[in-house]
């Protein structure tokens, strides 16, 4: 039978697939209509209120809204092509010039989107950019970005090999730590890029990186040296051979920086890391 839909309700919708839109979001499916529909003789106006809330809470009364949540497994405009270079131009595209959350508005000069090699194995994801990556608009090039090239090239491979991103795309005023809504914003546009480079590994550089990306609250000492099995929340890859990378923790760069003497704990981290790969490091220089 042929439903009406109220123009506000029409509009609330609009509003919400626009907002999906932007995430790159654009195939849905459809809940059970038997069950929208007994709730909305129940309470119709909840689905309206609720539908204007752009992150609802899972109440139950939300979870039987008509198009309220998005699939599982959403299907994003890149599913189209199996090329990673493809892929990532086009979740550029859609970031475009980002205004999702308040970073655009608190002195970032550019979007700092990622770097590298999209066909690589090894992926290595950080907090934010700083003021020198805010400038470049490229990930890890300042002081901690030389460090971590040292510990690229300790690993047997050039910078130009690995693919590196962070946890958000725009630089914190005074670099403070991201707040949790701007990483909740800005991570479907990564887990998009992870699912893009397939890589084999992952290494989270830091306590943040790690937190995000696992949704954990511990500390680096219980994070580090043990494997992960990470799935990028909502993105889908469409090589049906790769669904999950493996994931590593280490300690940040700027933190190895101010605390030297961890540098062999994350070496140690880096060799867990080569072992998978199959790396073998470098000989020493004879001088
Ligand atoms: N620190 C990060 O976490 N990312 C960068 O890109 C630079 C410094």
């Amino acid at each position: 039978m042929p439903r009406t839909i109220s123009p506000e309700l029409r509009r609330a919708l609009a509003d919400r697939l626009r907002y999906y839109n932007e995430l790159g979001i654009y195939d849905f499916y459809r809940r059970d209509l038997r069950v929208a529909e007994a709730t909305a003789s129940v309470d119709p106006m909840l689905q309206i209120s609720e539908l204007r809330d752009p992150m609802p809470k899972r109440t139950a009364a939300v979870q039987s809204v008509v198009v309220d949540s998005p699939p599982e497994v959403p299907s994003h405009r890149e599913a189209n092509t199996t090329d990673p270079v493809a892929a990532l131009k086009i979740i550029r595209e859609d970031l475009g010039d980002c205004t999702r959350c308040v970073l655009h508005k608190q002195g970032r000069k550019q979007i700092v989107f990622g770097v590298g090699n999209p066909r690589t194995e090894l992926m290595f994801v950080g907090e934010a950019p700083g003021a020198d990556e805010d400038i470049q608009g490229e990930p890890f090039v300042g002081r901690a970005g030389q460090l971590l090239n040292n510990m690229i090239k300790a690993m047997g491979l050039e910078r130009e090999q690995v693919y590196i991103a962070n946890i958000i795309k725009c630089r914190p005023p005074s670099n403070r730590t991201p707040e949790r809504e701007e990483c909740e914003t800005c991570s479907p546009f990564l887990m998009r890029q992870i699912a893009a480079i397939k890589p084999k590994v992952i290494v989270a550089l830091g306590a943040v990186a790690a937190k995000s990306l696992l949704a954990v609250n511990e500390s680096m000492a219980n994070l580090r040296g043990r494997w992960y099995d990470f799935r990028p929340a909502g993105a889908r890859s469409n090589d049906p051979n790769w669904t999950s990378a493996k994931l590593a923790v280490t300690y940040h760069p700027a933190f190895l920086l101010r605390d030297p003497r961890q540098k062999k704990e994350a070496w140690k981290d880096l060799q867990m890391v080569m072992k998978e790969l199959g790396l073998k490091a470098p000989a020493k220089d004879p001088q």
